[in-house]
């Protein structure tokens, strides 16, 4: 959590300001009438929908049951930016009436566009490279007695990550003839971050963190509408497949036994008790000595019956057997 520190020290170490107009500041204006019309601070003076603190709570109840995601109070404004274009979209002049269509509507498509405008989809190639030595490692170790080795990167993103994963998978059996199969399984929640992963194809910023031989290896320049676009190579996109899958549904559709799983920067969205459901059905699905990656500022410690940790953010399964 991102704690206002202004706010604290000020009231900690200065006496509070008299509240009337005339030595309020800006914001603590704002604040004022937030307090009083119970309105978030999306509904100032010149918003174009009318946005309360009711609406807001009712987006977090819907995202919180449908994906698992908690929003902090500071996301009010990113909800409102955000939801805005739905409503355009929908032709709804407020949030109140948007939110009545969607929770009396049967269609998923809504559904899709909401739970989609709220994913927070930040990634990119090689994002906390240390566990790339580490995958390539244990890869190498696990190798010999395996004909197929699976991998799950459930967080995917626009592909940044699982291709990230590729590139690791098809260096470490480079010159290797008799290399397992390797498959990655990539899913998400969010339907327009998965069509982007499944294209394999990105801008030249995107691919700044790729090493230089990396690219030139597992990357073609793109022609005709993919025109200026680094595309992935076949070698890469023949160990993937793609499809939705939200963290929070009864039944996932993974194919176990699996090696590997990278849920890294998702858990993050999610309270501690949906966690902890979700790593409880990761066992099951996983390998006695298989790897879970997560991300930089998540700790399954509250799970330490389920998974021990190896250190950088890297879990097993617990042995529950005592067996070594
Ligand atoms: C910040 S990105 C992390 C991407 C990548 N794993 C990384 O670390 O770079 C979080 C991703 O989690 C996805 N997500 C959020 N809730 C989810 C859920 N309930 N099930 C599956 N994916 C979810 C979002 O759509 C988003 O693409």
């Amino acid at each position: 959590m991102i704690l206002d520190t202004t706010s604290s020290r000020q009231s900690a170490e200065t006496p509070k300001k008299p509240q009337n107009q005339e030595t309020m500041t800006l914001t603590e204006h704002l604040a004022a009438i937030r307090q009083a019309g119970n309105l978030s601070s999306a509904s100032g003076a010149g918003r174009e929908f009318p946005f309360g603190s009711n609406d807001f709570e009712r987006v977090r109840r819907l995202i919180y049951a449908k994906a698992g995601i908690s929003l902090s109070p500071s996301k009010q404004d990113m909800v409102y930016s955000r939801l805005s274009r739905r409503l355009r979209a929908t032709g709804k002049k407020a949030f109140a009436e948007y939110l009545e269509l969607l929770e009396h509507s049967r269609e998923a498509a809504e559904w899709e566009h909401f739970v989609n405008a709220l994913t927070t989809n930040l990634t990119s190639f090689f994002r906390e490279p240390h566990h790339f030595p580490i995958l390539a490692e244990y890869l190498r170790k696990i190798a010999p007695a395996q004909k197929q080795i699976n991998i799950w990167c459930c967080a995917a993103s626009t592909g940044e990550e699982p291709y990230s994963i590729a590139m690791t998978v098809a260096d470490t059996f480079m010159t290797d003839r008799s290399a397992p199969e390797v498959s990655i399984f990539c899913s998400d929640l969010d339907t327009n971050v998965l069509a982007t992963a499944a294209k394999g194809a990105y801008s030249p910023d995107r691919t700044e963190k790729i090493p230089p031989e990396q690219l030139k290896r597992y990357f073609v320049k793109g022609m005709g509408t993919q025109e200026g676009m680094y595309c992935a190579r076949p070698e890469l996109r023949r160990m993937m497949t793609f499809q939705r899958l939200n963290l929070l549904d009864p039944v996932w559709a993974v194919r176990g036994p699996l090696d590997v799983i990278f849920c890294r920067n998702v858990m993050i969205y999610f309270d501690k008790a949906t966690q902890y459901k979700i790593l409880a059905r990761f066992v099951p699905l996983m390998r006695p000595d298989g790897l879970l990656c997560a991300g930089h500022s998540e700790s399954f410690l509250h799970a330490a019956d389920l998974f021990q940790s190896l250190g950088k953010t890297v879990y097993k399964p617990v042995n529950k057997s005592g067996k070594r």
